[in-house]
């Protein structure tokens, strides 16, 4: 660490003049990408934690990535002023001195996509964790330098073009089957299109060539498996489409009262301990997107064990085959440098956009979008930049605002009109549960679901603690038809009954805190045990219990639909004269309250035990049991009498 004055002492070479540098190398760059000026001769002239200040930068980019001292830590530059750099450093800084070298690679942050990504586990910044496991044990080593993916392995290419073939941007001009559920899609690079001159079918690496595509000029590029793409910058699309699919999780409350669309975008805000990472977790698991992007950002290490562990165990139920072959990990726990939360953040969904752009629906997953938040506040403070609300920098709503603007259903490049989906779930970790803080506040401004969790809820063990009076969803609506065509016509007005009846229950509680039970009519007691009902049995969701961990749409609509129809014919049993205490059958509650374990093939005991509601709860047969209920009272009477008048 040093501050100013120590810079002044501090034996810094004198710049060299403008013609011995900076030295400027020319370098290819992948195709697609930018060229920019490969830079060195740069001298840290002061060292703050993950912020290092470099001089004599000249002909430097902003956001080039730079390699720091002869350990060569990665660095991105974030901050250029005339020949001064000031370089967030993606690794650990201790021990750096005033006067050690910093060299431009001249390419910004970029992360390399290509057959043999799928069911990696990487580090911020995409380096993959077992290579460097292999190479320098537990710890990471500083400056290590692995290759994301493995340039050796051959993988077999089936062309899907021909000779001959036009093609441009996006279009896929083979494939290569990655694993037993990911077929990987080789596209055109961006910037190319042409005539195909040459492709090969066989076993290639990602760095040789497969096919040659002569432009219109006549020159001819060289393809590759392996493409690399700037991370800080949105893969281009031909037109954002208003999602009109959900995105199917298996949570009950989700999916059916507040519901994300294929290409939407989610915030999971809770207090500390209310549900976030198993919620994450949960739609991580089960959720019905192609490919999952799962990024730890800045949260405890045990969460990302727990994902190590447990998914290589998980089977996808629609294919039997382990979720980890649809899912990408980027761990960037809370032990590792801060700087590269957001770094990991931004390689998730750089990943993301390439599987849609295949024509893949991603879900990816952040948790936590706050420390990402901290980790700008922090850097912010270091490049002494005015703090706007509670320290956060002012541009926070815009960098957040970025990062969901990724996510949407598109209409991806190529001839053809294909579609592909990136679904953006991010959880907040407002301090104290509040949720007026910046974070909080930004990301609500942006995202169209709101999963509020509730630290109440998690309390009383009602998980997911997604607390149904606040939470909302705007693609409710626009679902509903999908829902209707495709479920039950009845989906969506179930959707809203239930809604209804829950926000009639939490005034009705109000009252009963107050004046106790026996103010209520009989209709309001009739709603306050359907709600019971529905919180109990059907929103409460035990992550860990096999049956019950996911609920098919199906499954979903029977359960509600069946405590609904119960509330519906008790209310006319109420309304033709039946006495309320007839209408609570504990019997049948107790059959409800099962309902959710049972195995998807026995879902259709849940219609038959409907249809009987409607004779159990007939005015009739209740009227009947009231009678009884006279009689027996009757009878007691009597035979208290007859006891009086023995005794006597
Ligand atoms: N759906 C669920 N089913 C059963 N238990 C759950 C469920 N959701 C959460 N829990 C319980 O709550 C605990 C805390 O959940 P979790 O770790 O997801 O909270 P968090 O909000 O991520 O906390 P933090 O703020 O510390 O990251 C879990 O360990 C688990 O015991
Ligand atoms: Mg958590």
């Amino acid at each position: 660490m040093s501050d100013k004055k120590a810079t002044t002492k501090a034996p810094v070479k004198k710049a060299p003049t403008k013609k011995a540098a900076p030295k400027t190398v020319a370098k290819k760059a992948p195709v697609g990408e930018k060229k920019t000026a490969k830079v060195d001769g740069g001298k840290i002239i002061k060292v703050s934690g993950p912020l290092i200040v470099a001089e004599n930068m000249g002909d430097v980019n902003m956001y080039d990535v730079v390699n720091v001292s002869k350990m060569r830590l990665v660095g991105e530059i974030i901050e250029l002023r005339e020949d001064r750099a000031s370089i967030q450093v993606y690794e650990e800084t201790s021990g750096l001195t005033i006067g050690e070298e910093v060299i431009s690679t001249g390419m910004p942050l970029s992360v390399e996509l290509a057959p043999g990504i799928m069911g990696g586990i990487y580090d911020g910044i995409a380096r993959p964790l077992d290579k460097i496991l292999e190479q320098s044990g537990d710890r990471i080593a500083r400056g290590i330098q692995v290759s994301p993916i493995d340039r050796k392995k051959k993988w077999d290419f089936v062309p899907k073009k021909k000779v001959g073939d036009k093609v441009v941007t996006g279009d896929i001009i083979g494939t290569v089957q990655e694993n037993e559920v990911v077929e990987h899609r080789i596209m055109v690079p961006h910037g190319v299109s042409g005539k195909i001159k040459k492709i090969t079918s066989g076993k290639f690496t990602i760095t040789e060539t497969i096919a040659e595509i002569t432009n219109d000029k006549g020159k001819t590029v060289e393809v590759q498996m392996l493409q690399k793409w700037p991370v800080r910058k949105g893969r281009p699309y031909k037109s954002k489409l208003s999602p009109s699919q959900p995105l199917i999780t298996g949570q009950r409350v989700m999916d059916t009262l507040f519901p994300i669309a294929k290409g939407g975008v989610a915030a999971i805000p809770g207090p500390f301990g209310s549900g976030k990472t198993v919620v994450q977790h949960q739609i991580a698991k089960w959720s019905d997107a192609e490919i999952v992007v799962y990024i730890g950002c800045g949260e405890r290490g045990n969460e990302m064990t727990d994902v190590l562990n447990e998914f290589p165990h998980l089977m996808d139920m629609r294919n039997g085959q382990p979720i980890m072959k649809r899912t990408i990990l980027i761990a960037n726990t809370s032990d590792m440098p801060v700087a590269a939360r957001e770094a990991s953040m931004y390689t998730g969904i750089t990943i993301a956009e390439y599987f849609r752009d295949q024509g893949y629906n991603v879900a990816i997953m952040a948790d936590s979008t706050s420390r990402w938040a901290e980790a700008l506040r922090e850097m912010s403070g270091r490049l002494e930049e005015l703090p706007g609300e509670e320290g956060y920098p002012a541009y926070l709503s815009s960098r957040l605002a970025e990062f969901y603007e990724r996510a949407g259903m598109v209409k991806i490049l190529g001839t053809e009109d294909r579609l592909g989906s990136i679904t953006a779930i991010g959880a907040v970790s407002p301090p104290g549960g509040d949720l007026s803080e910046p974070v909080s506040q930004g990301t609500l401004r942006i995202v169209k679901v709101f999963w509020g969790l509730s630290s109440a809820l998690a309390y009383k063990r009602h998980f997911p603690a997604i607390d149904w009076l606040i939470s909302y969803s705007l693609y409710s609506n626009k679902l509903e038809k999908w829902y209707d065509e495709e479920i039950s016509p009845a989906f969506h007005a179930n959707r809203i009954i239930a809604m209804k009846l829950l926000q009639e229950d939490s005034s009705l509680e109000e009252i009963v805190r107050l004046v106790g039970v026996d103010s209520l009519s009989d209709r309001d007691k009739l709603i306050m045990d359907t709600s019971k009902s529905i919180k109990e049995d059907f929103l409460h969701q035990n992550a860990f219990n096999d049956q019950d961990a996911y609920s098919t749409l199906k499954k979903q609509f029977k359960i509600l639909n069946a405590i609904l129809e119960y509330h519906r014919l008790a209310n006319i049993a109420l309304e033709s004269g039946v006495e309320y205490g007839c209408l609570v059958k504990p019997e049948l509650r107790s059959k409800i309250s099962r309902f959710r374990y049972l195995p998807e093939d026995e879902i259709g005991k849940i219609d038959e035990f409907t249809s009987t509601l409607k004779s159990e709860l007939s005015p009739e047969k209740s009227m009947d049991e009231d009678m009884d209920d006279v009689q027996l009272n009757l009878t007691d009477m009597s035979n208290l009498k007859a006891d009086h008048w023995d005794k006597k």
